[in-house]
């Protein structure tokens, strides 16, 4: 996927919402002069209730699609997975690196010579490193993103989904080709609710991501194309 070079293309935004007609109304409430914003991420929630028809309507609205369904199985059925992703025309998809080195390599495969951008989910923001070590594994969680990163671009996956606060040391470890897709960004004058580690839309993309995926800073401001406009403006 190319990467984006006007700032309005790196906004995704979330559509956390349950149903087809509640996207389209946030992705109405967003255009900008009847541009509708370049992404739109649609996941699990959303999916699981209305299935390829609110990608379908989604696309027909004139938004990519960033499917974030976090596969994680069996190399042979990720692959799968990833053909049928790819069948509906969705621009990005997820998959969990702790499906390992195997599973990883089949996804990639079979993404080849398609135009879908497979990203691998290190370490679930919500895991802190007591539920990690309960889980056995014994190491920060940061050492853990890392090392799972680096079996995710040793798989040929193309990016990364990491929290702001690890933007910098995937930039520093990994070439530029592993592209990095960022959650968890708070423009100043919006409330962090329930996001901890937080940058600014501004300070993520300075860090070294590609992406940024923001969803009630927009999606529930009091006006939401006022909100995307100043998002914009702040990453021109
Ligand atoms: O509303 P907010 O801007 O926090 O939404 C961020 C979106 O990114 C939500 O869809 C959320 O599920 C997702 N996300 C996240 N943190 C992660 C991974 C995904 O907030 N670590």
């Amino acid at each position: 996927m190319k990467l984006p070079s006007r700032p309005q293309d790196k906004i995704i935004i979330a559509l956390d919402v349950p149903d087809t007609d509640g996207a389209l109304r946030l992705i109405d409430s967003i255009a900008d002069h009847g541009e509708p914003p370049a992404l739109c991420k649609i996941g699990l929630e959303l999916f699981t209730a209305e299935g390829p028809s609110v990608v379908k309507a989604v696309k027909a609205r004139g938004c990519e699609i960033f499917l974030d369904l976090k596969f994680h199985d069996i190399p042979n059925t990720v692959a799968h997975a990833i053909r049928s992703a790819a069948g509906l025309g969705v621009a990005m998809t997820t998959i969990h690196a702790v499906g390992g080195l195997v599973m990883m390599e089949a996804a990639a495969k079979a993404a080849e010579k398609m135009e879908l951008l497979i990203l691998a989910v290190t370490v679930l923001t919500s895991m802190d490193s007591d539920q990690l070590s309960a889980t056995g594994i014994n190491v920060e969680p940061k050492e853990q993103v890392l090392r799972l990163a680096g079996i995710a671009a040793k798989a040929g996956i193309g990016g990364i989904v990491c929290s702001p606060l690890e933007i910098s040391a995937i930039r520093e470890s990994f070439d530029e080709k592993l592209r990095i897709v960022t959650p968890g960004v708070r423009p100043i004058w919006a409330a962090a609710g329930d996001q901890k580690r937080v940058m600014t839309p501004a300070e993520a993309v300075a860090a070294g991501s590609d992406w940024l995926v923001i969803g009630r800073p927009i999606t529930a401001a009091e006006n939401p194309k006022e909100a995307y406009a100043k998002v914009v403006a702040e990453l021109s």
